[in-house]
C-alpha cells in the first residue's frame, strides 16, 4: 500500500530550506517508493513549476495548482477535473459581479484561470465583512462559487466543487488510499479545506491565525499541531502518524 503525502509549499514545505533538503533526502533516500508526493498550491502551475526548479524540490507526482483549481499530472492537465470544475460556474457573471467592490484589486493575469479569479485587499479591519458582502451578493444572484480568503489579503473565488480538499480527496479516492494512510501539511487559509476531509493532518508550527482559529474550532484527534515549524514540522507528523 502507497502513502499519501499532500503538501502546500509556501511556509510548509518551502520557507526554511535546510528542512526542505533533509525532507527531500529522507523521502528520496528510502520513502519515495512507498509515497505517492502531491504539491498543494495557490501557485500557478507556471509559478509552481519556477519554484520547485529555484528551490530544488522533488517533482511530484500530482500536483493541485490554482488553490484545487488545476490538477497536473507530468505537467498535464487533468481535463475530467476541469469538466467537474466547469459544470455550475459562471466565471463572467462572477467576475463581473466581484468588480462591483472596489477594495478587490485583481491579481496578476498569471494567478487567473478559467476555475480561479484571485484578488487582493489592502491589510484592513473590515476584510472580513468584505468577503461576506460579496458571499451574500453571490448568493442572492444564485451564482454558485466559494470565496477561499487566506493571509487577511488573498480572496479566490472557485467552483463550489473546487478548492485544496476536494481536489486531494479525488486524487485519493482514483488511487484508492485509505485516510489512515493520507497526511495532508499546511500553514494557511487555503488549507482549511484539506483538514476538512478523511486524512490526517498536520499543521506547521508557524501556521497563521486562520488555522489556528479553525483548529481551535473543528481540530480532531485526526489534527497535530507541530512544534516546529515548515518542512520540519512535516516530518515530525510524519512520525507522528506514520513513524516514518
Ligand atoms: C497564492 C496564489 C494566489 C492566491 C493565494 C492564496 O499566493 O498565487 O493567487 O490568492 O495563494 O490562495
Ligand atoms: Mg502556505
Amino acid at each position: 500500500m502507497k502513502f499519501l503525502l499532500v503538501t502546500d509549499l509556501d511556509h510548509t514545505l518551502v520557507g526554511d530550506d535546510e528542512a526542505t533538503q533533509v525532507l527531500n533526502q529522507r523521502l528520496q533516500s528510502n520513502l519515495r517508493s512507498k509515497i505517492c508526493l502531491v504539491y498543494a498550491t495557490g501557485r500557478s502551475y507556471a509559478s509552481t513549476c519556477e519554484l520547485i526548479a529555484h528551490k530544488q524540490l522533488l517533482e511530484p507526482d500530482y500536483l493541485i495548482a490554482g488553490v484545487g483549481s488545476e490538477i497536473y499530472q507530468d505537467g498535464i492537465l487533468d481535463l475530467d477535473w476541469a469538466e467537474y470544475l466547469s459544470q455550475d460556474w459562471d466565471k463572467m457573471a462572477i467576475a463581473s459581479l466581484a468588480q462591483q467592490f472596489s477594495q478587490l484589486k485583481p491579481q496578476s493575469p498569471k494567478e487567473q484561470n478559467p476555475w480561479k479569479i484571485s484578488y487582493s485587499l489592502e491589510p484592513a479591519a473590515e476584510n472580513s465583512s468584505t468577503v461576506q458582502a460579496l458571499q451574500q451578493k453571490l448568493t442572492e444572484s444564485r451564482l454558485p462559487a466559494q470565496i477561499i480568503f487566506s493571509s487577511n489579503r488573498d480572496v479566490d473565488i472557485l467552483p463550489k466543487t473546487s478548492n485544496k480538499g476536494n481536489a486531494l480527496t479525488y486524487l485519493q479516492k482514483r488511487l484508492q488510499i485509505p485516510s489512515e494512510a493520507t497526511l495532508v501539511c499546511g500553514d494557511s487559509g487555503n488549507d482549511i479545506s484539506m483538514f476538512q476531509q478523511d486524512v490526517r493532518g498536520v499543521i506547521v508550527a508557524n501556521a497563521l491565525s486562520e488555522l489556528l482559529e479553525w483548529h481551535r474550532e473543528c481540530g480532531t484527534e485526526n489534527h497535530y499541531l507541530a512544534g516546529a515549524a515548515c518542512a520540519w514540522g512535516i516530518m515530525e507528523g510524519m512520525a507522528y502518524f506514520w513513524e516514518f
